[in-house]
């Protein structure tokens, strides 16, 4: 029975890879199997990402692929979900009406049903963002073996920062009650998880909405104590929502590691303030040296957007002096991507093109340097792993991390994996170390 076999591609964050998750689990009570390829599948689900151009376009390039294999089976049921389905609705389907559903990101769980219903009729869209935000399902997001996890604890955001589309397609920002995060938590120890890491969208402001309202200190403090967790990581934060109560966790809680992802997006407070990120380079800079002050040898990494409307020359360069001064452990820097119906899509000051990408390289290759220069900091220094995996490359290597989130490639046996191990750093690249275990 082709048509209960599904096969899932995500595309975007790792909140998308976690609802992915989550809608195969809804799928597998409902009598599924997973596929690994699209052409033994009977029904195929694409997550989507509306973040910037170059995901859309991606995305668009896939739906055109599926097309040909529609078009020798015209029972395959092709479902487009997640943030780009809920920008473009039905827009989709006029464009590829070879597409059965789109579904928005509250309604992603609405799949197996829909799929009984609606076996053989024309396309079908579920776009409402108005109800309720989705609740997961109880049972523990499926860890499929893994040694480390996702949690989503939050979904949507307020911010409005004026380049970003999130807050139209993911709605606003809503908490999971924290009973919930830690049933889901307890679930996964018991699976054989032994790091979770906390996803939203902007994590620290965790537990406004709740009634009554909790700070994420107070969470981390929770799922701190539960027996089994090993570490407790999450993303994103805002650097405005970073309190002392918040820096404090990494010093008083045993299993919050030591990195942090904290987005500066400029250095230069002109274009901070036209992206309506509410902090200036200086408040950035203070909470840096907050960190830093409380736990040394934390790893700060961050995003920069180059070429947003406006960024002159003197920004630019406010930027990579911000970045030069800083020493990010690593950072991701994008090429702004205009996203029709933001504020910043009505700017028109905009930068070309092959501008963005200059702008781009300097700034990819300072950090490379910096990454670099980082690294080779800790050739000599023993460190706690966990391994996590095989590694990509070398039969006989295993993958880890450090608590500072750093990649570590070793000579091991799979055994080893799942556990922590003290490690001789003797390597160190742009992007990984290699070390012996002791
Ligand atoms: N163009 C380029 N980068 C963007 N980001 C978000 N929106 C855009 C956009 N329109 C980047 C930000 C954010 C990261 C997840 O994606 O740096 O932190
Ligand atoms: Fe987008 Fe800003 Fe919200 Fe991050 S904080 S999701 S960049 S609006």
């Amino acid at each position: 029975m082709t048509y209960k076999k599904v096969f899932i591609k995500t595309f975007g964050c790792q909140m998308n890879e976690y609802d992915s998750e989550r809608i195969w689990q809804v799928l597998q009570l409902h009598g599924y199997q997973r596929v690994s390829s699209p052409r033994e599948a009977g029904v195929i689900v694409i997550n989507t990402c509306a973040v910037r151009e170059k995901a859309e376009s991606k995305i668009y390039s896939e739906i055109g692929r599926i097309r040909k294999l529609k078009e020798t089976r015209p029972d395959l049921r092709i479902c487009i979900v997640g943030c780009l389905a809920q920008l473009l609705g039905t827009r989709l389907i006029q464009r590829y009406p070879h597409i059965d559903f789109v579904l928005g990101t509250k309604q992603l769980f609405a799949l197996p049903e829909l799929l009984e219903q609606h076996s053989q009729q024309s396309p079908y869209a579920l776009l409402d963002m108005t109800t309720v935000p989705i609740s997961y399902p109880a049972l523990p997001c499926p860890s499929d073996g893994h040694v480390s996890a996702f949690v989503t604890i939050m979904q949507g955001c307020n911010n409005y920062c004026s380049y970003c589309i999130v807050p139209y397609v993911r709605g606003h920002e809503w908490s999971r009650p924290p009973h919930e995060i830690i049933q889901e938590v307890e679930g996964l120890i018991k699976q054989g998880v032994r790091e979770v890491t906390l996803l939203g969208q902007n994590v620290n402001a965790y537990g406004k909405t709740l009634r009554p309202p909790l700070r994420f200190s107070e969470l981390l403090a929770q799922l701190d104590v539960l027996p089994g967790v090993e570490r407790i990581r999450f993303t994103t934060s805002h650097p405005r929502d970073l309190t002392d109560d918040l820096i404090s966790c990494f010093t008083t809680l045993q299993t919050v590691c030591e990195h942090i992802h904290l987005p500066l997006q400029s250095g230069s407070n002109t274009v901070l303030a036209r992206m309506n990120r509410g902090y200036t380079r200086e408040a950035y800079e203070e909470k840096v040296y907050l960190l830093r002050q409380a736990v040394p040898h934390i790893s700060i990494t961050s995003d920069i957007i180059v070429g947003f409307p406006g960024e002159q020359e003197q920004d630019f360069e406010e930027t990579r002096a911000c970045i030069e001064k800083l020493q990010f452990d690593d950072l991701f820097i994008f090429h702004y991507s205009q996203r029709t119906g933001t504020v910043a899509a009505t700017y028109s000051d905009t930068i070309p093109y092959h501008e963005k990408i200059r702008r781009l390289k300097i700034l990819n290759e300072l950090q490379q340097s910096i990454s670099l220069s980082k690294n080779r900091e800790l050739i000599g220094k023993t460190l706690p792993v966990l391994f996590e995996s095989q590694a990509k490359k070398g039969e006989d290597m295993i993958a880890g991390r450090t608590r500072t989130g750093k990649v570590v490639n070793c000579k091991g046996t799979g055994d080893i994996i799942g556990t922590t191990r003290n490690v001789l750093i003797e390597q160190a690249t742009v992007h990984s170390l290699t070390g012996l275990i002791l």
